[in-house]
């Protein structure tokens, strides 16, 4: 059997052979067929890159229809189960789980960086009140980059080193510094003594500078939990934008700023946000057929349900719903949570979702575990930001390292208007 496809041009008769590797062919191994010689050659046409690999990757695999995750080859449950989050963000960049003294430096170069620069507060302090989170970050992202001029320097291992501390490190502080503006309440500094998720949550729900305060273990550990499951998704949206910026060799804290740019959007990381805004207007269980109604006629959609990946139900889904009943158990049960389960019980027998295999995906229950814990909406796609740089930074360093990479400069159909003149 040979790993070739035979096409055939039917507007010319001619025959070409095509290589098969890794189950794709080359783009570019089109261009060879013409219908003249000054044909371009064909092209591929793929909006919103349904069946497009743009990369090669060995950091994260899924297999959308049996419901696989894995991280470097463990499966998403067993490091959910048994690792911790600044241990899966060092096994997502460097390719393997770090031995101790590995993880005892790791965690020592994050904790370092956890303090911002004092004009960064200036800079959040220059948002208006009411600023959604996701904004601060988008933009004080940005602004980092003007603080750290030897990011630019992406190709030398110690700067690309210190700039992903800082980054892993800072997100936490610039997501608690974001939060805190949104209140009025005075910044709290980061606590070098407190794990990852025990500093976040102090930073975030410590009253003032002048209270005692001690993080729940029981929410530090569950926050620990939902960071490993956001922390990397293959190719998603916000990963293809960190990838595609650093294609042209921008700084990571602008490649950055890009992926969280794309992952504000509701479609991608700003789910978790629509889906509780969503269960809130629903209400009561009693007007959940009223608002599939709207489904079913493309009014509405069903937010945190589907994938373009999954077409099964999303490992992390399954986890984060076990773990809202660990927090609620804390926190008290999530009011919403009677409609959300509801309504999962319902869609998952209605012709609409299943002839479409939509099932719910990893934005279904996670804010419902985050309205519990305290946060606000607007600031759960900030969440989602803090675990997912660790696999942005993963996938931004293998694709400036990948030799069979360059900028990324798409082609297009063109269908404007071919000459006229003025
Ligand atoms: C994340 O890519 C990743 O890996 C992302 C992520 C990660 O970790 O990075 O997993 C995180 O972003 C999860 C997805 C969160 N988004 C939502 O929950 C928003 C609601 N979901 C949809 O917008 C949608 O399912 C997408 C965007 C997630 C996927 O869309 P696709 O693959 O482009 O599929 P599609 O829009 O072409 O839908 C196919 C059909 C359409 O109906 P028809 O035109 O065939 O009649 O399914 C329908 C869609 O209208 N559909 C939905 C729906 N999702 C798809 N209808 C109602 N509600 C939905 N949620």
């Amino acid at each position: 059997m040979k790993n070739t496809l035979t096409v055939t041009d039917n507007r010319t008769g001619k025959t070409y052979e095509i290589g098969i590797d890794d189950g794709a062919i080359k783009a570019t191994d089109l261009k060879q067929i013409k219908i003249s010689d000054d044909d371009q050659g064909l092209l591929t046409y793929d909006p919103g890159f349904v069946n497009t690999a743009s990369c090669k990757s060995s950091i994260t695999f899924i297999d959308g229809e049996k419901g696989i995750l894995r991280y470097r080859g463990y499966p998403i449950e067993q490091l959910a189960e048994k690792s911790t989050f600044l241990e899966v963000a060092y096994l997502l960049i460097h390719g393997e789980i770090p031995s101790k003294s590995e993880l005892q430096e790791w965690v020592d170069g994050i904790t370092l960086h956890t303090m911002v620069h004092e004009n960064i507060k200036k800079f959040m302090d220059g948002f208006h009140h009411d600023a959604h989170p996701m904004g601060m970050i988008v933009g004080t992202l940005g602004a980092l980059s003007t603080f750290y001029p030897d990011a630019k320097d992406i190709f030398n291992p110690e700067s690309r080193k210190k700039q992903i501390f800082r980054l892993i490190g800072k997100m936490p502080t610039l997501a608690a510094l974001s939060y805190k503006h949104s209140l009025g309440m005075p910044y709290i500094y980061p606590d070098n003594e407190l794990s990852y998720t025990a500093n976040f949550l102090n930073m975030l729900f410590k009253p003032s500078p002048s209270t005692r305060y001690s993080p729940d273990p029981v929410l530090a550990k569950a926050l620990d939990v939902l960071f490993i499951l956001h922390a990397d998704h293959e190719q998603n949206c916000s990963t293809n934008a960190m990838r595609s910026v650093g294609s042209s060799q921008a700084d990571p804290f602008s490649a950055a700023a890009a992926a969280a740019a794309a992952l504000y959007g509701p479609l991608h990381g700003g789910a978790n946000e629509a889906v509780v805004r969503m269960l809130e207007e629903i209400g009561t269980k009693d007007r959940i057929p009223e608002y599939l109604e709207q489904v079913h006629t493309h009014k509405k959609l069903l937010y945190g349900f589907g994938h373009r990946i999954y077409k099964n139900y999303d490992p992390r889904a399954k986890i984060i719903k076990e773990m809202a009943y660990k927090v609620f158990e804390v926190t008290g049960k999530n009011p919403l949570l009677d409609v959300a389960l509801e309504l999962e019980r319902i869609a998952l027998s209605d012709d609409y979702f299943i002839s479409r295999k939509l099932y719910p995906n990893v934005d279904f229950y996670s804010g419902l575990i985050y309205q519990s814990m305290g946060f606000p909406t607007s600031m759960f796609t900030v969440l989602f930001s803090v675990a997912r740089m660790a696999g942005w930074l993963a996938q931004w360093q293998e694709e400036i390292l990948d030799k069979e990479q360059g900028i990324a400069r798409p082609r297009q159909l063109y269908t404007g208007i071919p000459l006229r003149n003025l």
